[in-house]
């Protein structure tokens, strides 16, 4: 059952799993915000929602590895919601990552602009089973005169990763339908699941993300060499997924982000240089096309 992604409804799965215990989940689910989506109701009544989502986090945690991570990612509205979905579902405080957008925030006309979302970064037990310090090398702050010699640990506030806006800014990276709209409105960055993965897990540990989306823990997981276990209740998103998997794009590929943290002290163990991906093929963003993938 690990390395697949599956076609089907979170609970229902969860309900009936007997598999591998994860290691670390990527908990994303739609935010109830009355966005489209193709199989999924986004405006469901708030309490029922809130019922559905403890529920889930209940059976992960059931089928979680002692000491595993969740990260659960949303808006911070709803942080305090998330919080006590989380604990009452039994699972264990250890940060509320910010993490601010590098995009411009829209000014608000009678409070601020928002300019982050949340990631509750919880465990199964008091301990994380592990915790890789990971340490980056942001620039220097005007005031910030001598230079480091091997870079910072990093905090709870990520303010380096770019989302995938509709803009100019979201780049090769987000999956586009034939009329330049994105394929999927909420599909995460890749460096954001590098960071996740990497803090929380080793080489053949699992990974779960029970609301795969495009897939992006999934292309993440198979270039760290982690195992995975995807489910997507969308068949057009599941399509895209297989595909993205098949052959990794130039875009997906995470070589590029291994420099950021080039200071880690165990960075060879967590991502091991000698089996990396690089010998695959990657393909560029044109014959990786989208229009493939275009939505009814
Ligand atoms: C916020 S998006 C996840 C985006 C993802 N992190 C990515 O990088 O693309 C939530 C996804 O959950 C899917 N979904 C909604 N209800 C589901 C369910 N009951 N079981 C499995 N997937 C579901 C939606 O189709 C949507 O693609």
């Amino acid at each position: 059952m690990v390395n697949n992604i599956i076609n089907h409804d979170c609970l229902q799965f969860l309900q009936d799993y007997q598999g591998r215990s994860f290691d670390i989940t990527f908990f994303d689910p739609p935010f109830n915000q009355n966005k489209e989506y193709n199989s999924y109701d986004d405006a469901k009544n708030p309490h029922l929602y809130w019922n559905w989502i403890t529920k889930i986090l209940k059976l992960i945690s059931n089928n979680t590895t002692t000491g595993g991570a969740i990260y659960f990612m949303q808006r911070e509205k709803n942080t305090k919601l998330v919080m006590d979905s989380l604990e009452k579902s039994g699972w264990r405080y250890q940060n509320l990552i910010i993490w601010k957008k590098k995009t411009s925030a829209v000014p608000g006309k009678k409070r601020f602009g928002k300019h982050y979302q949340i990631i509750a970064f919880y465990t199964k037990g008091d301990r994380p089973r592990l915790f890789n310090r990971l340490r980056i090398d942001p620039p220097l702050k005007p005031n910030e005169k001598i230079p480091r010699e091997s870079g910072v640990y990093l905090t709870d506030v990520w303010d380096d990763i770019r989302e995938l806006t509709s803009g100019y800014y979201a780049g090769d990276e987000a999956y586009r339908n034939s009329d330049g709209s994105r394929f999927h409105k909420q599909q995460t960055p890749i460096s954001l699941l590098t960071r996740i993965i990497l803090s929380s897990s080793l080489p053949g540990d699992i990974v779960f993300d029970p609301f795969a989306g495009t897939g992006t823990t999934l292309i993440v997981s198979k270039q760290l060499q982690r195992d995975y276990l995807g489910l997507e209740i969308d068949s057009t998103n599941i399509k895209l997924i297989l595909s993205r998997l098949s052959i990794i794009r130039k875009s997906d590929n995470i070589s590029k982000i291994r420099e950021i943290y080039k200071y880690t002290n165990n960075l060879i163990d967590i991502w091991s240089i000698e089996k990396e991906f690089k010998e695959r093929k990657f393909v560029t963003q044109s014959s990786a096309n989208l229009n493939l993938f275009t939505r009814n």
